[in-house]
């Protein structure tokens, strides 16, 4: 008769724990941010997406460092058209687990602009820091700004995100960069209210008559934006976005910036902060603008103040 011997008892256990621990860790496992990441939550931190989403190890990866002195003019980069975007809507905000959606209605249209299509919008959502730390996706000259704010549009014609994430210019997203100011934004308390109704994962609220036109800048500031061809900054970075980055900012106190880094958590229970992805390669992509180059207008006023000094002179004389 075989004796079943502690040891191997012991060994045949463990190695069905193994098997079982291996199997959780595998099944749940979820991508989540840098800072989410603690042992007793293994999650894939942005370095590692691209193994569970073979996407986000893509060539035409979103965010991107724009270095300015090497964005090129495009002139038909013209005024974009924005319709609906001042009526007031009642807007659901949901704790997506990783950021909150604001969802919009349908009727927010965007065209013009070289964009290539006619877009109808789905929802924004915002990216920030720790507190008022630096929290922009996209950085300027590697300047962080404190949050972004990004508007996702698909294509009129299609239904679903995911439809649209199929064609390569079937996402059009907007984004801000938001800037310190001394004072709270009152247009932008809508929204850091509506976060701080939705604290855990799956919680959803109502933020009453949002006029998404209110929180942007206004439109006549609008005309001065890049351009570039990218990917969603979260898992699937389906690469189907034509980004549009405005050169106006949003204002924004500290208060308010360190109210938003404290509303959330994230799926983890963690703090929700710190939730953007680092920059990605260019891989030789082109990043347009759509005014000359700002050096230009300067340099003319600076001729035109020596004129003028030269003028007054003779005129003296
Ligand atoms: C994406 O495109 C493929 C090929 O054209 C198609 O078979 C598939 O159904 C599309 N997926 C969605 C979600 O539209
Ligand atoms: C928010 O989510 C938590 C955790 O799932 C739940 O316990 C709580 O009831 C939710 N709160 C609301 C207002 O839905
Ligand atoms: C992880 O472990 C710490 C300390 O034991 C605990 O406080 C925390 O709630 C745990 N987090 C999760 C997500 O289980
Ligand atoms: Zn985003």
């Amino acid at each position: 008769m075989r004796q079943v011997t502690p040891l191997s008892l012991t060994m045949a256990f463990s190695l069905q724990l193994s098997v079982v621990l291996w199997s959780v860790s595998f099944t749940t496992a979820q991508w989540c941010y840098q800072g989410q990441y603690s042992c007793n939550a293994t999650c894939s931190d942005p370095s590692v997406w691209f193994t569970l989403f073979p996407n986000c190890g893509g060539d035409r990866q979103s965010p991107i460092n724009i270095v300015t002195s090497k964005v090129r003019h495009d002139p038909a980069l013209t005024e974009l058209h924005f319709q609906g975007y001042h009526e007031a809507h009642d807007v659901t905000v949901e704790n997506m687990g990783h950021s909150a959606h604001f969802t919009l209605p349908p009727t927010l249209r965007l065209s013009g602009g070289q964009l290539p299509d006619t877009y109808k919008a789905l929802q924004f959502h915002l990216h920030w820091g720790t507190d008022a730390s630096p929290g922009s996706e996209h950085t300027l000259d590697g300047e962080r700004f404190p949050m972004e704010l990004h508007i996702v549009h698909i294509k009129e014609r299609y239904s679903t995100l995911e439809e649209a994430e199929n064609d390569t210019s079937g996402i059009a997203l907007l984004a801000f960069f938001f800037e310190e100011s001394a004072e709270d934004n009152t247009h932008f308390a809508v929204v850091a209210e509506g976060l701080g109704r939705v604290r855990y994962t799956g919680n959803s609220s109502t933020v009453r008559a949002v006029r998404l036109g209110d929180i942007m800048p206004a439109t006549e500031e609008l005309h001065r934006y890049y351009r570039y061809r990218g990917s969603m900054t979260t898992p699937s970075c389906d690469q189907a976005v034509v980004w549009t980055l405005f050169h106006r900012t949003i204002p924004v106190s500290r208060r308010q910036l360190v109210t938003v880094s404290r509303e959330l958590v994230f799926w983890t229970g963690k703090p929700m902060a710190d939730n953007f992805r680092p920059a990605q390669w260019l891989n030789g992509r082109s990043v347009f603008r759509s005014t000359a180059d700002p050096v230009l207008p300067s340099a003319a006023a600076a001729w035109l103040c020596v004129l003028a000094v030269l003028g007054l002179h003779w005129n003296v004389h």
